[in-house]
Formats: structure tokens, C-alpha cells, sequence
């Protein structure tokens, strides 16, 4: 899907409409527009209801004009704009147009931040994997012309940006395991940051090893294909000494290790890197946007499969951090890589705060579905950027406390703790509380995207399968800690 920032007319032309009757940016609608809207009522009951959609064609021009719904106008927010742009490129895709046009004959309607949502749930609503197909599939909507006044058009490109970079990572993460491995994880993240301006360093299993990384060694040590940790750097800031660290939970595949999943649980976890795919999208839109701020991004990339030399539950294993962690259970594997990449951009990569980012827990997924995602934080400055950022996003973040009395779940006699607790309460919580201890004092997000990442539906304008979520929310979190 290409955005193209003109007044071309697309084969189709759209128009947003209050339940009213008003019209976003027409406060007195040219007499074909006023037309349609009559039509649209009568013939088909449409009144401006939120994400209804109705197709008029209008015989004199052979245009098809599209009328999609706002919903009451004291509720309309940037969210409410993704929504309906998400249900007009369903409906230009259902109707095979290929183009479709949409103009404000009064701009003054527009903020930039409306005009970023736009452009954002334009790019983003069409988007199938296609990949693995034989034939060629064509996406139903190649090009939206978008005419805005020239102090809209930045935004609005901030927002086509942001829309491919979520792309970028629902391509990484609807890839199969079978060829997303760790090492091809690895190359593909070395051609982003190629083209979007970013460095890419990959540590092989020889360097993980030397450098003590023993949770992600366990874990990654009955598969054949090889562990990787891929280091992104951006440096936006030169002067500054501050630098962001994003870490992301890059497990290609999870069967859950010698505590198998079952059944049906399976099927999906080609997903389990997805907090590396959103780290990963989110660099190539700040790198593309080329923010004022220096990032570095860590992904621990390894396969939590079985064999002979599978690590066991029972087992005592050390960490790049030094602590020793009794495994309990070696479906709890996220964790263990995602300490090891914590310690690393702590004390190699010298970032002065840490947003981490993973599907760790069923947990968390039972909490809010894949409505939104639950985070915890050890610094009230840091996690009100993050909800400030997910809010800017239309991305549903939810703060859960770390009770510290749950501490004494992740107790173990005879190694420094355990990862996993063995009554079944608090996942999420406890989970948090294990990877705090790796945070080396450290200002600290941690978001469990286990609902979000992945959508068994298309809702609005995320698609089925990888969602990218969350690539918008560490964009704008990078961005408020930009130098302005
Ligand atoms: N990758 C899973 C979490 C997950 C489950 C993500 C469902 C997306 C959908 C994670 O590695 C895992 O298996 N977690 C366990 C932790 C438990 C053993 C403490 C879980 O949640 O069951
Ligand atoms: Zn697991
Ligand atoms: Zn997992």
C-alpha cells in the first residue's frame, strides 16, 4: 500500500461522517456529496454510525464514493479516525479498487496528530501475508491519494512511516519458524537496518558463550539451529549521554521445551518472537524518522525446542547477571533469554534506561485478551512516558503493580531463584519480579504483549496473525525522550 500525498483522483473517493450527518472537513457538502449522503440514508439506513461504511456510485463521474461512519462527534479521537479508515480500506478491498482518493475541502478540521492516524491505519488495514503463497497475491488496495495542506503532510508521513514499520514486524513475525530461525532473524534485521538506517551487530553462539549468557545457552541448546543476539544501534543524539535500551523477546519457536505445550497450543508459537519484531519495527521507524535520541535494541534470538541435550526442569543454571536460577519449568524460557539481553545492554551497551517488550505469559493474556497488555515499571517517570507513548498510539496499556510479597514465589534453597513461582497465581507479576532482578538499578518498562501480538482476528486496523503491536507505542516512547 502506497500513500501519495496529492489531490490525484483514486478510482474511488472517501468521505468521513458524523452520525450528525456532518461531514469531516465538508461543512457544506458540494452537491454530489449531499446527494450521496441522502442516498446513503435512504437507501441504506447509513447515518454516520461508528465504522459503518456505505458505497454510493455515482453514474455521472463512474467514481465510487464511499461514506464511512465517525460515530458522535464529542467522542471523535485519533483512535476513532484509525477505525474508520481501517473499515474503508476493507471496503475498497472487498470491492477490488485499487485506488481511492480522500480530501478535506476545509483542513482546519485536521490536528496532525489526526492526520498521522490516518495515514497510519491507511498503510496498515490492507496488509496480508503473502509470502509463502505459490501465486503471487496482489493486495486489494495499492495506493491512497491523501490531499492535505503542507502542514499536515509531515505528519501524516510520520504516520505512513509508522504504518510500514508496523508491517515490517507482522512480516517478521507471520514468517514460519521453519524459516524464521534465529541466524535468518539475524539477516533479516541486517537488510532493515540497511534500509532504514540503522547499525546491526550479530553475536554468534561462539560470543553468547564467551560472554557468559548461560539462561539464553540452556535454553537454546537442544536445537540445531544456533542462538543469535542481534544488537541494533541508532544514534540520534551524539552529544547526549543517554541512550534508550529496547529489548525484545526472540524466541522463534516455543514447544514449551521439556514441560511440552499440548494440543492446540502449538500451532501458534512461530509468534514467540514477536517482542523482538516490535523492537525491531520500532527502530527502523525511528531510524526512518531519524529522532534526536540514541536507542540501542537487543534481541536474544534462540529456538526452545527438545532433544537429548535439552535443558531440564530441576536444573541450576548461571546468567550473564551472575545469579543462579533453578528452572522449574522450561516453558518459562522468555525470561531466561530476556536477562541475558538485559545484562548485555546494561553493561556492554551502557543504555541508561530499559523498555522490554516479549509474549512471556499466558497469563497476561488471560488478563486483557488481546484488548491490551499489562506493564510494570520501577520508575513513575519512565512508565508515564510509556502510557503517554501508548495513548499517542490508540495501543491499550494497563500498569500492574510488582507486589513485592510474590517475591517469595520465585524462592529456591539452593540457587538464587527459581524461574518460574509453583502456585499457579500472578504470573505476570512474578514473571516481572524475576526479570527485575536483572535490571542492574536501571530505569524499566516491562510489557507483556502475550495478548496483542498476536490476533486469531483482523480488529480494526491490525490484521490476523502478527499485529505489530506495539512498534507505535516504543516509536513515541523514543520520541518523547528525544532532545527537542
Ligand atoms: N510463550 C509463552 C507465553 C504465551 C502463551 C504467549 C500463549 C502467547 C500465547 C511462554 O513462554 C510460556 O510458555 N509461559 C508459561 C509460563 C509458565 C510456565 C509460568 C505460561 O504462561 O504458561
Ligand atoms: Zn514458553
Ligand atoms: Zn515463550
Amino acid at each position: 500500500m502506497e500513500l501519495i500525498f496529492s489531490k490525484e483522483a483514486g478510482r474511488a473517493r472517501c468521505w468521513f461522517v458524523f452520525n450528525n450527518g456532518e461531514v469531516l472537513g465538508h461543512p457544506q457538502p458540494e452537491k454530489t456529496l449531499a446527494l450521496a449522503l441522502k442516498w446513503a440514508k435512504e437507501q441504506d439506513d447509513f447515518g454516520g454510525e461508528a465504522n459503518a461504511v456505505c458505497t454510493v456510485s455515482d453514474l455521472a463521474s463512474g467514481t465510487t464514493m464511499l461514506l464511512a461512519g465517525l460515530g458522535d462527534k464529542d467522542a471523535f479521537t485519533h483512535e476513532t479516525l484509525r477505525r474508520s479508515a481501517s473499515q474503508l480500506v476493507r471496503a475498497c478491498c472487498r470491492k477490488k479498487l485499487k485506488s481511492v482518493s480522500v480530501g478535506f475541502a476545509d483542513p482546519s478540521c485536521l490536528t496532525k496528530e489526526l492526520a498521522r492516524a490516518l495515514a497510519e491505519s491507511l498503510v496498515m488495514s490492507g496488509y496480508r501475508y503473502t509470502a509463502c503463497l505459490s501465486k503471487p497475491q496482489e493486495e486489494g488496495l495499492d495506493i491512497a491519494y491523501l490531499d492535505l495542506p503542507e502542514a499536515l503532510v509531515s505528519a501524516a508521513k510520520e504516520g505512513a512511516l509508522l504504518g510500514a514499520a508496523v508491517r515490517e514486524a507482522r512480516e517478521l513475525v507471520n514468517e514460519p519458524a521453519n524459516i524464521q530461525t534465529p541466524l535468518h532473524l539475524a539477516e533479516e534485521t541486517q537488510a532493515l537496518g540497511k534500509r532504514y538506517g540503522f547499525e546491526v551487530e550479530v553475536l554468534d553462539e561462539q560470543e553468547i558463550k564467551a560472554l557468559g549468557m548461560k539462561a539464553l545457552t540452556a535454553v537454546a541448546q537442544a536445537s540445531v539451529n544456533p542462538p543469535a543476539v542481534i544488537v541494533m544501534r541508532y544514534k540520534g543524539a551524539p552529544e547526549s549521554g543517554e541512550t534508550l535500551g529496547l529489548i525484545g523477546k526472540a524466541v522463534t519457536y516455543d514447544s514449551g521445551g521439556l514441560n511440552l505445550k499440548a494440543g492446540a497450543r502449538f500451532i501458534t508459537m512461530k509468534h514467540d518472537m514477536a517482542g523482538s519484531a516490535t523492537v525491531i519495527g520500532a527502530m527502523c521507524a525511528i531510524a526512518a524518522a531519524k529522532l534526536s535520541v540514541n536507542v540501542t535494541a537487543v534481541a536474544a534470538a534462540c529456538e526452545n525446542v527438545i532433544a537429548g541435550n535439552a535443558y531440564k526442569p530441576g536444573d541450576i543454571i548461571g546468567s550473564m547477571g551472575g545469579k543462579t536460577i533453578q528452572v522449574n519449568s522450561t516453558d518459562a524460557e522468555g525470561r531466561l533469554t530476556l536477562i541475558d539481553a538485559m545484562t548485555y545492554a546494561a553493561r556492554k551497551e551502557k543504555v541508561t534506561s530499559m523498555a522490554d517488550i516479549g509474549t512471556l505469559t499466558g497469563a497476561a493474556r488471560r488478563m486483557f485478551g488481546d484488548y491490551g497488555a499489562p506493564y510494570v515499571t520501577t520508575d513513575r517517570a519512565l512508565g508515564a512516558k510509556f502510557a503517554d507513548a501508548a495513548q499517542t498510539a490508540g495501543e491499550l496499556v494497563i500498569e500492574i503493580p510488582l507486589i513485592e510479597d510474590m517475591k517469595e514465589m520465585l524462592r529456591c534453597p539452593v540457587a538464587d531463584l527459581l524461574n518460574t513461582a509453583a502456585a499457579e497465581v500472578g504470573g505476570m507479576v512474578t514473571s516481572s519480579l524475576f526479570l527485575r532482578e536483572f535490571t542492574e538499578g536501571l530505569p524499566w518498562v516491562h510489557i507483556d504483549a502475550a495478548g496483542p501480538c498476536w490476533l486469531e482476528r483482523d480488529i480494526y486496523y491490525e490484521t490476523k496473525g502478527g499485529s505489530g503491536w506495539g512498534v507505535r507505542s516504543l516509536y513515541h516512547l523514543a520520541s518523547l525522550l528525544a532532545e527537542k
